[in-house]
């Protein structure tokens, strides 16, 4: 059975994969992100086969979108979020990242982390901070192949 929530204003929240509207979620990403241009659509076919992924509906189709890489365990990382222009300002980024926090298979999760450039306020309400230990997280980039 899919994880759904109802927000106001008749839109659901769905982790049915099968929902998820990949033309619309790949245009977003590639053309209107700014951190994720020209991204390949084999790539965000792959990067959704292996999260979490939560979509946000409404009768006329999907106007939100969540990734959420997670061992369902300890980690979640949250990415790629995204509300269509003309559904923004409605609650509906908030509604989503709570059902997220509330997912059944998440509620274990111990650290919850994202990176975001100006939605502070956003994930501020749902109880995201600053991380307080930056000095001690690592990241490695790999040198592009091809
Ligand atoms: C950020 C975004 C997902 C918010 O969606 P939304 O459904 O309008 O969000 P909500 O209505 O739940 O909440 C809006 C809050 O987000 C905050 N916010 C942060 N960045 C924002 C942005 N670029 N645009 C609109 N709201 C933004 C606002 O401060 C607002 O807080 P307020 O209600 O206290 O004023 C949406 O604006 C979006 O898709 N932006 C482009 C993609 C993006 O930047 N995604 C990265 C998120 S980390």
């Amino acid at each position: 059975m899919p994880y759904e929530v109802t927000l106001p204003g008749g839109y659901t929240v769905s982790d049915d994969p099968t929902r998820l509207d990949i033309d619309l979620i790949h245009r977003f990403l590639s053309e209107e992100s700014y951190w994720a241009k020209g991204r390949s659509r084999a790539l965000v076919e792959r990067s959704i086969a292996g999260s979490l992924c939560l979509g946000v509906y409404r009768p006329q189709g999907q106007v939100g979108f969540a990734r959420i890489v997670t061992d369902r365990c300890f980690f979640a990382w949250v990415c790629d979020v995204f509300v269509l222009p003309e559904a923004r300002g409605q609650s509906i980024a908030t509604g989503m990242m709570a059902a997220a926090l509330r997912h059944p298979d998440l509620t274990e999760v111990a650290r919850w982390m994202l990176v975001t450039t100006d939605a502070q306020g956003l994930y501020g309400r749902l109880g995201f901070g600053p991380y307080q230990e930056v000095y001690k997280l690592m990241a490695y980039f790999p040198p592009k192949t091809s």
